[in-house]
This record gives C-alpha cells, sequence and structure tokens, in this order.
C-alpha cells in the first residue's frame, strides 16, 4: 500500500542538483531573444511610435509595434488572462501594457534596444485608486455566473434579531511573485507551433493559443517538465505567450520570452484588493439567522475578472439566510486574476473576523460559536456535504493548540513586554473536479510509466501520481514514474483550484487497473511475474488507458475543511504583530502523501502569514501604477516571520468526490489563517483591525496610550 505513505519526492535530488529543467532553462538553437517594451503610463492613446533608434541598434532582428503586428483574434477572460491582446491598437488600458516587443539575437542586445524605442503617449484622465471608485462599484458576471446569489429571506432576518454585528473589512492588492518568472520559447515548424511554457495548464494553453492564433489546436504542442510556482499567475493565457508565438512566426525562428520580475507585476494578473461588508444576526444563543456578505472587488478596464470572493460564505454555517453579492469597480490597471487562495482565501478574512466579532458581543467563545452552527448540509444547495470532519479538526486543533487554557479578555495574555492574543478562524474550500486521461505502461524490465499531460507546479505530482499506480500493481513506488507536461500525451486538466490529485490521480488509479488486468490476463497475477508476462506476450510494453469523468450531477456538496488557530505576540511600545504558532487541521478525504500534503499545507499557511501581515501591493496613485516591482518592496514571509506550524491531518475516505476519495488541499492552506491571525492580533492588543495586511500603523493607537 503506497497510498498514505509520507514518501519524499521522487523529483527531489532533481531539483536540487539543477537536473531539473524549467523553462527558461530549454535552450532551443538559433533562438532569438524577445524583449517587451510595457506602457509608462496607465490610460491613453499611442500618439507616436519610432522604433527606428531600436531597429538600427546591433542584433535587433525586429520590432513589433501595433503598426505592424499581424491582427490576433478577440478573447474573452477566461480562457485568456485578459480580452485586451497585445500590439492590437494605440490605446492604452493599464501602465505596464505592451507597447513594443524587440526581437534580437541576444537578451542583452534585445533589453539595450527596448530602451531605445520612443514612444510618445496622449494621455487621459485614468481612474487606479480602488477604494475613490467604491462608489462607482459595477454588478458583472462572475465567470458567467449572476453576481448576487442568497438562500432563503435576508432581510426579514436581518431586521427580527436580537444581536447583529456590521462592518467593513479590507484586504489588499497581492501578486504572485512565483521563483519562476513567465517564460516561453516558440518555434514553428511546417505550420505547426512548438511551446515550451511556464504554465499551470499545457492543454489549456494550447487550446487557449490556438483561438488567439486562429489555428487548430492539434497544430499546436505546449511542454514544460517543472514549473517553479504558479500560484494561479500561469493559468489563464496572458499577453507575452501570445507575442512569443506571434514573433516565432513571422519571423521563422524559435524566440525565447521571460519576463522580468519588474514585468510580472503587471503582465499575468494579481489577486484584486476587497472591501467586504459583512453582517450577522444571531439569537442571543449563538444561532446565526442571518449571514450578509457584501464583496466589492478591483477590477479592470482589460479583462472581466472578478474574483468570486463571497462564494463559499453560504456553505459555511447553518444560517437560515445568506446573501452574498459581487461588485466590481474597474479601474487602469492589469486584470486580476485567481491567486492562491481565490474565492474563500479572500472573503473569508471578512466573514471569520465577523465571526470573532459576533462572538465578543454574545460573550460566546469564538470556537463555541463556530460549533453552535455547524452544519451537516450545505445550506446553500440543501445537500449533504460529500464528508465533512470540521468537527474533528476544531476539536483536535482545540487539543494541538490548547485553546481551552486561553483567557476569553483582549490584554489578558502577557509574556515580558509581549501582549499574547489567540485568535481562531474556519477554512473552506469548493472542490472542482475535471475529466482527466492517462496511458500507463509497464515494459520488459517491469518499469512503469505513466503518461499524462500534467505540470508539476511544485506540489509533488511526480511523487504522488506514481504512489497511486504503484498502490493498485502493488509495486515498489521506484519502479513508477511520470511523463507530464506534454499536450502530446493524454489529456488532463490545468493544475488550479486543487483539482490535480482528485481528478487526474483518479484517471491514474482507472489506468493502473486496467493495466494490471491486462497483466493478469497475460498471466502475471503477482507483481513478480508482471515483466515476465510482457516478455511472454513478445511486446516492448503491455499498455492500458485510463480516465475519469466526473459525473455531471453531484449528490453532494464538496468542500475541504480546515480550523486554525494561530497565537501572536505584539509588543506594547513597538507594535509589529508576530506569528508565535499556527495550528492547522484539515480534512479533505483520503491524504495520498502525508509528506508532501504537509508542505503543501505549511506553504499555505507561510502565504497566510503574508496576507495578514505583509503583502500588499501598493498604487502609486499619481502616476497609476504599482509601486514597488520587486521583491524588495513587496513584502513576504522570510524565515525569520515564520513560526512554527503545526499541521495535521483528519484523514477520511470521500467516497461522493471521487474513486480516490482524495479532495482538493493546495489553495486550502492559505486559508482562514489571516482570520485566524487578525483575531489574535485583537486579543492581545484590544484593537479590532478590519483589514490586512495588519501593520504596525494599525496599532500604533496603543502604542501611543502606554506612554
Ligand atoms: Mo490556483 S489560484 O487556482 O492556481
Amino acid at each position: 500500500m503506497s497510498i498514505g505513505q509520507a514518501i519524499s519526492r521522487l523529483d527531489g535530488s532533481r531539483k536540487v542538483t539543477g537536473r531539473a529543467k524549467y523553462t527558461a532553462d530549454v535552450e532551443v538553437e538559433g533562438a532569438l531573444h524577445a524583449v517587451l517594451v510595457p506602457s509608462t503610463v496607465p490610460s491613453g492613446t499611442i500618439a507616436a511610435i519610432d522604433a527606428a533608434p531600436a531597429e538600427d541598434a546591433p542584433g535587433v532582428v525586429r520590432v513589433f509595434t501595433h503598426l505592424n503586428t499581424p491582427k490576433l483574434a478577440e478573447m474573452t477572460n477566461p480562457p485568456a488572462g485578459q480580452t485586451i491582446m497585445p500590439l492590437q491598437g494605440d490605446r492604452i488600458f493599464y501602465e505596464g501594457q505592451p507597447v513594443a516587443m524587440v526581437i534580437a539575437d541576444t537578451l542583452e542586445r534585445a533589453t539595450e534596444a527596448a530602451r531605445r524605442v520612443q514612444v510618445t503617449y496622449r494621455n487621459e484622465p485614468f481612474a487606479t485608486d480602488f477604494i475613490a471608485g467604491l462608489d462607482r462599484a459595477e454588478a458583472r458576471p462572475l465567470f458567467g455566473l449572476p453576481p448576487d446569489s442568497s438562500v432563503g429571506d435576508i432581510e426579514a432576518a436581518l431586521s427580527g434579531t436580537n444581536v447583529r454585528v456590521e462592518s467593513v473589512y479590507g484586504t489588499a492588492d497581492r501578486h504572485h511573485n512565483p521563483m519562476e518568472p513567465a517564460a516561453v520559447t516558440a518555434l514553428w515548424q511546417d505550420g505547426r507551433l512548438e511551446v515550451y511554457d511556464a504554465v499551470q495548464g499545457v492543454v489549456d494553453t494550447r487550446n487557449t493559443l490556438a483561438l488567439a492564433l486562429q489555428m487548430e489546436p492539434q497544430n499546436i504542442r505546449v511542454r514544460n517538465d517543472f514549473v517553479g510556482g504558479g500560484f494561479g499567475c500561469k493559468g489563464w493565457l496572458w499577453p507575452h505567450e501570445v507575442l512569443a508565438a506571434l514573433a516565432a512566426r513571422e519571423l521563422s525562428r524559435p524566440v525565447k520570452l521571460v519576463l522580468t520580475r519588474a514585468q510580472s507585476y503587471t503582465s499575468h494578473g494579481y489577486q484584486p484588493a476587497s472591501r467586504q461588508t459583512v453582517t450577522l444576526a444571531a439569537r442571543s444563543d449563538g444561532a446565526l439567522t442571518g449571514i450578509r456578505h457584501q464583496s466589492v472587488l478591483a477590477g479592470s478596464l482589460s479583462g472581466d475578472h472578478v474574483e468570486p470572493s463571497g462564494w463559499g460564505t453560504p456553505a459555511l454555517y447553518a444560517s437560515p439566510a445568506t446573501q452574498a453579492t459581487h461588485r466590481v469597480v474597474r479601474l487602469n490597471r492589469g486584470n486580476p486574476t485567481p491567486m492562491r487562495a481565490p474565492l474563500e482565501g479572500v472573503g473569508l478574512i471578512a466573514v471569520e473576523i465577523a465571526m470573532d466579532e459576533l462572538a465578543y458581543e454574545l460573550g460566546i467563545d469564538p470556537l463555541a460559536l463556530r460549533l453552535r452552527n455547524y452544519t451537516e448540509i450545505d445550506p446553500a444547495e440543501g445537500k449533504p456535504f460529500s464528508s465533512k470532519k470540521l468537527r474533528e479538526c476544531y476539536a483536535e486543533g482545540a487539543r494541538r493548540f490548547g485553546w481551552s487554557s486561553r483567557t476569553v479578555e483582549p490584554r489578558s495574555m502577557r509574556d515580558g513586554r509581549n501582549l499574547i492574543g489567540q485568535g481562531m478562524a474556519t477554512a473552506l474550500f469548493r472542490t472542482f473536479r475535471s475529466p482527466a486521461k492517462v496511458r500507463i505502461g509497464l515494459d520488459q524490465s517491469g518499469e512503469v510509466l505513466i503518461e499524462t499531460s500534467t505540470q508539476e507546479i511544485g506540489t509533488g505530482v511526480y511523487t504522488i501520481f506514481p504512489q497511486i499506480a504503484a498502490d493498485v500493481l502493488q509495486m515498489p513506488v521506484e519502479r513508477v514514474s511520470l511523463s507530464l507536461g506534454d499536450t502530446n500525451l493524454p489529456e488532463s486538466p490545468m493544475n488550479a483550484g486543487s483539482r490535480a490529485t482528485l481528478s487526474t490521480g483518479s484517471a491514474v488509479q482507472d489506468a493502473a487497473a486496467k493495466l494490471k488486468a491486462k497483466l493478469a490476463e497475460a498471466g502475471a497475477t503477482t507483481p513478480d511475474g508482471y515483466a515476465e508476462a510482457v516478455a511472454r506476450q513478445g511486446v516492448d510494453r503491455i499498455e492500458a488507458e485510463g480516465d475519469w469523468t466526473p459525473p455531471e450531477e453531484a449528490t453532494h456538496a464538496m468542500y475541504s475543511f480546515g480550523a486554525i488557530f494561530a497565537e501572536v505576540g505584539v509588543d506594547e511600545d513597538i507594535p509589529i504583530p508576530r506569528v508565535r504558532r499556527v495550528v492547522g487541521v484539515y480534512n479533505a478525504g483520503r491524504i495520498i502523501n502525508p509528506k508532501t500534503a504537509r508542505s503543501q499545507m505549511t506553504g499555505g499557511v507561510v502565504w497566510g502569514i503574508g496576507q495578514a501581515l505583509l503583502e500588499k501591493s501598493e498604487m502609486d496613485q499619481q502616476h497609476g501604477r504599482f509601486l514597488s516591482k520587486n521583491l524588495a518592496g513587496y513584502l513576504v514571509p522570510v524565515n525569520a516571520d515564520v513560526p512554527e506550524i503545526d499541521v495535521s491531518f483528519v484523514d477520511d475516505f470521500d467516497e461522493h468526490v471521487g474513486p480516490l476519495g482524495a479532495r482538493g488541499i493546495g489553495e486550502l492552506g492559505a486559508i482562514g489563517v489571516g482570520a485566524a491571525i487578525a483575531n489574535a492580533v485583537f486579543h492581545a492588543t484590544g484593537i479590532r483591525v478590519r483589514e490586512v495586511p495588519i501593520r504596525p500603523e494599525h496599532l500604533l493607537a496603543m502604542a501611543q496610550s502606554s506612554y
């Protein structure tokens, strides 16, 4: 049984020894280098563009501008990251929008020539300030669905009730900042396009690229072996990918394009800032009677992304009435996109701080309030949850954390100069499932190869898919390998929305079972007879194809769950909140590999610490641009910010979600942490901060009052 074993990453040594090839590492002979020239203004038109100084620079092969770039198809977002396709006209929608692309024989020469492109802008008034734009928020569809949803009669619920809390909460613009920059190399041969691309979905990229270039998808091949983190920004198709492909076609030469770190702040999305008003109504015994969650999100003029921050809210608690609404403020900025964790990762900051406020209002312990409103069915869909062991997560989390020894009063716990605060929150993330296909083969030496188009974005698929196959075939996992990241392989979905394990993993299991049956037919009933059976058949390998398709109609509501407990320390005079420890207990069905799963959740908690205390992309409203396009000006947690993180699972087998019994965990780890920390900061200081990141300036009032 290799499922459930804490196996170390099978690709680990390739990564630490540098043998793992990332997209920018791929060397293609004769490749030209593309460098983008981004707009320096957020709104207006290009009055004049003089490419001649760049064209005359050494090594330059071509300069593309809106004047000489072939037309691309009109796109929708999704599957494109934005609707505005690059170099198609003179209008500027956001700072950072490509206005030219320089192609030269070396990266250095292309970079130098890009500097020489002379652009004159006719500036127009712009709006980049989200808060200033709140009064013109619009109702627009979220992924084609209505922006508002409700269960029960929310107005009645909110009016006739004992206790009511209502506040406005804010989250910040944040950028993904994967270690690996976006990178693409495009080659054309005989009318066919081959692309090495650092993306979370090679099949999606192929199909969307085909739409943009008006080609048949089967004439495009997209590949990658390793992706150095995506977190959402490598999900949909962005302008740089289209441009590299187009340049390679026009020049009949391979073209490589790697975004700079600064360009990554304007080229493939970010998590949009939000303002969320949460109203909770409850009886005095703590039973919720109504939840209203009104979100306003930052959006763009270059695409249609509206972050669905309230999608998960109706599934949280046993409230008879819940309403979630979404509005968007369209601004002169690049289009936002999903970012770990999207949906509930944004929305639960507001709802779970509000729950803490309600707990204090009612004089009920915050954990007891969650338990008082526990639900076994999803109130939104009226269906039972496929499996929900959140009660066990709360209990185990409280035990590991020592929640019962917390004193209730804010400012009542102390360690030397530090005020100590303890807070908790619920985490929930909906389950996304997609069809997947897998091929598997066993050769004469008894080695197994799994082939599917999925990607390794750092989550562990090179390990867990072999584990699943080894489990079925009752073989050592070391004898199973995985070939992935290639549209020539059987199709599996994008690694996004925590769907890879349950979707593609189910297809791996199916393929392995079919292979096992074939081997049995060939006379091998035990693993030690497999290789011989292949030889007896006189073939190189025995192969099987497997697949999995989620049923159209789900009989159950499917979510993954977690209970997060956090402790902070805040020095009274220098009020920088420091996280001292975090306990997260999660329920996501069966855990295939406790070691890679634990890494996932630990990484997610670190993201949550960033969201709670550090991450914010400041906008320079004067110039309409993100201010600090680098890792010096954008704060992410470093080791000194990351305390002991205690992650564990309440393991079970979710028989309704899929044959593997596993739900998703990738996004879940980054959910609930922010609210738990914010609630801990309140408990420590008595100051209720309703926006993240919580910075020392939010707590200065406390410091001043102590002088
Ligand atoms: Mo995830 S934000 O869907 O890559």
